[in-house]
């Protein structure tokens, strides 16, 4: 009796062997449940765990075609946002993934809510682009219990170690990016060029990337404040100052109009402002309208990024000076890869394993390449690369 127990427990190893290395998804919760079911079956009578445990197999298996994904993003108000929902949720379909794909417009709780309706239904994986970096650790938490493994997309989960992996781009390089144009188009590394007065502004400072956007960008201007070639005339020079909450571009608008009208009435004139996002260089640019400055001469430099199409627009027009474009298919690729690999218990690529400290762990990070954008390239990076038509760029 005791050698059949053997042969039939070699048996359900084999078949658990098996079913782990064909399953093209191995997804640790099935196959933790299969450990256990096959385990009690052994108790029992060992014909019948073999049973069990084949059939967990062909359950493990065939659940590989119906693993569910839920992808929760910040706001549909951002063009950029409504591009990454669909280049992840079309890529992640393409591999035979079903996903749920939500957007919180911008209501932190409404996000935990999604989150939470994700993985009552099942969820397999999250990736997740967060309103509020630090308001998802609860929720991430029950994630982490239920052993679904969470992707960061775009911006860090922070103060967590429920997230196993981050996508992004090079956020301290869109920084220097934007700062860089600043520094070439006023000619700051002649030294006898300035003062220009520059105005500064920051991201939402519940956004992780918002920092790294700010250090890059305030590390390659430093000197040249340093060296009085920039000046700050309204004297709001800290990230917390020039932070915006929520990215908003009312925010952003109704900051020019107070700097304007406080700093500004005596005559003096804004030569350039740098602003991390293209939607506050819509509310920047409308309050430089509202105080009488027109598009041309005398318009000042704006920087942004996302590329989003009113912003390569306004690159044609000269209402924006630049922005950063960050190819939302190359992300969505990377992080798509990323859910792959988890799911199927593979090492996905990553690029960084030292720059993203969510405050609990640094979290494997995969980079993309920012790439500054001008009215003289624009044609080479977004149109060219199918990013727009021209139709698009020129309607
Ligand atoms: C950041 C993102 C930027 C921009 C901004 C506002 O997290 O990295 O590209 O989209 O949010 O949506």
């Amino acid at each position: 009796m005791k050698k059949v127990k053997r042969i039939i427990a070699t048996i359900i190893a084999t078949v658990m062997l098996v079913s782990v290395a064909s399953c093209t998804a191995v997804d640790t919760k099935t196959t933790a449940a299969a450990t256990t079911k096959a385990a009690a079956a052994a108790e029992t009578t060992a014909a019948a765990a073999a049973a069990t445990t084949a059939a967990a197999a062909e359950t493990t298996a065939a659940a590989g075609t119906t693993f569910k994904v839920g992808v929760a993003m910040p706001t549909q108000s951002s063009e950029r946002w409504i591009a990454d929902g669909a280049n992840v949720k079309t890529q992640l379909e393409a591999l035979g993934y079903v996903v749920d794909l939500q957007y919180a417009e911008d209501d932190i709780q409404a996000q935990v809510n999604q989150i939470e309706n994700m993985i009552t239904n099942g969820a397999n994986c999250l990736v997740i682009a967060a309103i509020d970096s630090s308001a998802l650790v609860n929720i991430l938490a029950k994630a982490k219990s239920a052993n679904i493994p969470v992707i960061a997309y775009d911006r860090l989960l922070m103060n967590t170690d429920a997230v196993s992996y981050y996508a992004t781009f090079d956020n301290f390089q869109v920084g220097v990016l934007q700062a860089s144009y600043l520094v070439d188009a006023l000619g700051l590394t002649d030294s006898t060029k300035g003062p220009f007065n520059v105005e500064l502004f920051a991201g939402s400072p519940d956004d992780n990337n918002a920092t790294l956007f700010w250090n890059g960008a305030m590390k390659t201007l430093q000197p040249y404040i340093d060296s009085k070639q920039i000046v700050v005339l309204s004297g709001q020079t800290t990230f917390e100052k020039c932070a915006t909450l929520r990215w908003a571009q009312e925010v952003a608008q109704a900051r020019m109009e107070n700097i304007l009208s406080g700093t500004y009435s005596g005559g003096a004139k804004v030569d350039a402002v740098l602003s991390p996002y293209d939607g506050l260089s819509y509310g920047i640019a409308a309050a430089l309208e509202g105080a009488g400055y027109k598009v041309g001469a005398g318009w000042p430099l704006i920087t942004g990024q996302d590329a989003e199409l009113m912003g390569v627009k306004n690159l044609i027009s000269g209402k924006q000076a630049m922005t950063v474009f960050k190819d939302t298919r190359v992300l969505a690729s990377k992080c798509v890869k990323m859910v792959d690999a988890v799911l199927k218990g593979t090492e996905p690529e990553i690029n960084d394993t030292k720059t993203y400290d969510n405050g609990v762990l640094v979290v494997p990070s995969f980079l993309c390449t920012p790439v500054a954008v001008t009215k003289d390239n624009y044609v080479k990076e977004v149109i060219d690369a199918g990013y727009y038509t021209a139709a698009q760029v020129a309607g």
